[in-house]
């Protein structure tokens, strides 16, 4: 197929264009490059091979942009909570306004695939219980509180000819070469690796859904490939029943992970969100798809990584692997305005 991915250079962009040309498919990118300074490592799988790419901001996005494609994975958001709440204009008009309008175009030009990148926030805060696609949504920050509108924006576009696919992916984590160190369980294995101390500030209770980032590369490839019919127009929980761990676990991985790392926890902190998922339906319903990873097999392969790279601390606070720290930096140097445009 001939495939349109944005966001392609991106934590999952980067490994999934890679992964679809693999599979036989015709990729194109499309990104507008925030995070283009930060590349943490290569490998014989993730060298720099990037499909053409086209270099444009979604919201300038034109139909023309989208003629000839058979399928759109769209990962071009800003894409976390720290940023969605710190900008909430931009990050309504981004990925809002923005996912809603590059749907309807794609619709217009004939494509038939659209496969969106939701995210397992979307239910906020949960009484413990796992939470499955049929559960009501409860967003608690801007970027959560746009998932939900998109999904419903581009579920509304869905026909016959036209089949939405919407994977809430749970938090990402492993290695890639254009690395995000602002995620649950990079974030604590690199302060564990650079500082051999984790000192949590809350008491570690909340739920969270992990999931490799290779599996979310799997899921969408899944999700493209599919028949149309085990898709069209379907949400899906992309992770496993096994990988919903309190914070707390996460960080005991990650201590029995790094030899000699300290953990402490702190009082209960001012994050509410917290969430378990189901994740039966992905494993029932989407053929092909089997997550291979978990979370502790996910932090040994960072620490390989971080070993082969030696990595210093430096690296590790880079701002271009901290989305909210590289968007400021570029606003404080002049390079990008107050609503994201490159100057
Ligand atoms: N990583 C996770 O834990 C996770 C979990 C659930 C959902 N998701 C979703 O998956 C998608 C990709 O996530 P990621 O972790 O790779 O994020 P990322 O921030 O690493 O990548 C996003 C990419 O989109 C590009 N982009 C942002 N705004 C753009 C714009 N206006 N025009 C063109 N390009 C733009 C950026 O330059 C970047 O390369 C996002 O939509 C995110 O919300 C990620």
């Amino acid at each position: 197929m001939r495939v349109l991915v944005t966001g392609v250079e991106g934590y999952i962009g980067v490994l999934l264009a890679p992964i679809l040309m693999g599979r036989g498919h015709d990729v194109v990118g499309l990104d507008t490059g925030f995070y283009r300074d930060g590349w943490l490592f290569s490998d014989s799988q993730r060298m720099p091979i990037f499909p053409p790419l086209i270099s444009k901001d979604l919201r300038k996005v034109t139909e023309n942009d989208l003629e000839g494609f058979d399928a759109v994975v769209h990962l071009a958001e800003l894409s976390n909570d720290p940023l969605g709440q710190n900008n909430p204009e931009n990050t309504f008009d981004i990925n809002y306004r923005g996912s809603v309008e590059l749907a309807r175009k794609a619709k217009k030009r004939g494509v038939k695939r659209f496969v969106y990148t939701s995210s397992c926030s979307v239910y906020g805060v949960g009484n413990g219980d796992f939470l499955s696609e049929a559960s009501k949504t409860n967003p608690q920050t801007a970027y959560a509180n746009c998932k939900v509108l998109v999904e419903e924006g581009v579920s509304r576009l869905a026909d016959s000819e036209f089949s939405p696919t919407f994977l809430r992916n749970a938090t990402a984590y492993g290695p890639s070469p254009r690395m995000r160190f602002d995620i649950v369980l990079n974030n604590l294995s690199g302060l564990a690796w650079t500082t051999r101390k984790i000192a949590m500030t809350s008491d570690g209770t909340p739920w969270r859904p992990l999931v490799h980032v290779l599996d979310i590369c799997q899921a969408i490839a899944c999700a493209v490939e599919a028949p149309r019919e085990s898709v069209h127009n379907e949400i899906f929980n992309v992770g496993h029943n096994q990988d919903n761990y309190s914070v707390k676990e996460i960080a005991h991985i990650v201590k029995e992970t790094f030899p000699g790392c300290e953990v402490t926890m702190g009082r209960s902190g001012g994050d509410n969100r917290s969430y378990r998922a189901s994740f039966a339906k992905i494993r029932e319903k989407l053929p092909g798809f089997k997550c291979q990873w978990d979370a502790r097999k996910g932090a040994e392969h960072l620490r390989e990584v971080f070993e082969r790279i030696d990595m210093p601390s430096e690296t590790f606070e880079f701002r271009a692997f901290t989305r909210l720290k590289q968007l400021e930096f570029l606003i404080k140097t002049k390079q990008i305005d107050q609503q994201f445009f490159w100057k």
